[in-house]
């Protein structure tokens, strides 16, 4: 367990004292210390912890935002040492941003390796999912007529990366359909593997899809395409500190995860696994010297940037810590259980997402049959300021409802009872 003392000699000094003073980091460890002992489960549904959590954030309360699968707020401790690393970089970049500040890179790599599960030496800090996903599919030796399987809702952005492949390198992308809901998980893995063929170079998937968060069976897939000569791709852009699992767990040979969603660091901020034995073959987006061949830092070529965001990562991670995964995956599957459980049950609405534990966490899609999800979002907002997400596939639409660890059960509620009245006709979607 971080004590104030621990916490003071890993952060140090100054900053660290400022991050007490405004009663952040220091409620939520008090907050932790009165829970310690009970099960995850229990502290799910214990309002007065969660209301510390709640109070971390500098929000705007009179929105009610369930869109946290595009990004999220940092909590007050992490907004603020990206701004003090901001500040003490504007003194003279060159030296405080340049010497003082970008070495302290490699705690943040050593803190995110130990929570992810990987050396250190195997991760690269990104500025995002993309950048992190992009640097294994376009780094990639392919030739043309060499095949890539993938499902028809990952994400966009890769897709058209691989698109872009198709267009520049002759490679083809063969992109499967999988049930929504899936009944289990060989629903979801079955596709992909009857898509493998003689010229099968890479398989790529979500851990979790961003459309209905859908969790994919990593390990199964990873260990059968090891088996059959094919290197993994696995878009955790969603995955990272959302719910538990480590990298030994996946067994991938590259994962990309976002740091600005379940981590709560700054915006910008993300990082790529590379599997050692795949680092010298992988070729950077941004070039680097051949005699950097072998080492992960390669993929961080990237020119002058600022050093606040990485380096707040760190905050972040004290941040979530001191949460603890178990407590923070309870209670976003208890918010997504509370508005899913009670709409599931009328006849009107349709859920897109299996709700399973093995299967979910704070991720659902609902659909209010005959109304169109593209109108029905527009309606929500100038109704009753909630965010959340259209999203229209071609076997499917729904909204898609993403709380995060300070959303209140009040939020939920109005959501749900914002849903029933337009499913009762009570207010109207033109
Ligand atoms: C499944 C998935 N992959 C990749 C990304 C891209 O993440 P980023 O915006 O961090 O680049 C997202 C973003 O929402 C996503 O949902």
């Amino acid at each position: 367990m971080l004590t104030r003392r621990t916490f003071l000699q890993t952060t140090g000094g100054a900053a660290a004292l400022a991050a007490f003073a405004d009663g952040g980091v220091d409620r939520i460890l008090a907050a932790g210390r009165r829970v310690d002992g009970a099960a995850a489960a229990d502290v799910a549904a214990d309002e007065s912890y969660w209301r510390e959590i709640q109070q971390a954030f500098t929000l705007d309360r009179t929105i009610i935002n369930l869109n946290n699968g595009g990004c999220c707020p940092s909590p007050r401790v992490v907004h603020e040492a990206l701004k003090r690393y901001l500040d003490v970089s504007n003194q003279a970049p060159v030296y405080h941003m340049w010497q003082i500040l970008e070495p302290n890179i490699e705690s943040v790599r050593r803190r995110l390796a130990a929570a992810f599960g990987c050396d250190p030496e195997e991760l690269a800090i990104t500025r995002n999912a993309s950048e992190a996903l992009q640097i294994a599919q376009l780094g990639l030796d392919l030739k043309a007529g060499d095949e890539i399987v993938t499902t028809n809702q990952d994400y966009g952005r890769m897709l058209d990366t691989w698109e872009q492949r198709v267009r520049r390198d002759g490679v083809k992308l063969v992109k499967v359909s999988f049930p929504v809901p899936p009944k289990s998980m060989e629903d979801l893995s079955a596709p992909l593997l009857a898509a493998i063929t003689p010229r099968t170079k890479v398989l790529h998937f979500c851990h979790i899809t961003n459309l209905t968060g859908q969790i994919f069976p990593v390990k199964s897939l990873c260990d059968e395409a090891r088996r059959r000569g094919i290197k993994t791709i696995v878009d955790g852009a969603h995955a990272f500190a959302h719910f538990p699992y480590t990298a030994s767990e996946l067994g991938c040979d590259y994962y990309g995860t976002s740091l600005h969603k379940w981590l709560l660091a700054p915006i910008g901020t993300g990082f790529l696994y590379v599997r050692r034995e795949n680092i010298p073959a992988l070729w950077p987006l941004t070039p680097a010297g051949a005699s950097r061949a072998k080492d992960i830092r390669k993929f961080e070529e990237i020119g002058t940037h600022p050093a606040a965001n990485h380096n707040a990562i760190a905050e972040a991670l004290t941040f979530h810590e001191g949460i603890t995964i178990e407590r923070k995956s309870a209670r976003l599957r208890y918010l997504r259980d509370r508005w899913a459980k009670r709409l599931g049950g009328q006849p009107r609405f349709r859920i897109h997402t299996n709700l399973d534990p093995a299967h979910s966490c704070a991720i659902g899609n609902v659909q209010i049959v005959g109304v169109p999800t593209a109108r029905l979002v527009p309606r929500l907002w100038e109704r009753w300021r909630i965010i959340a997400t259209p999203i229209v596939h071609p076997e499917y639409e729904g909204v898609r409802v993403t709380p995060n660890v300070y959303t209140t059960l009040d939020e939920i509620d109005t959501f749900a009872g914002a849903m029933e009245d337009v499913a009762g006709g009570r207010i109207k979607v033109e």
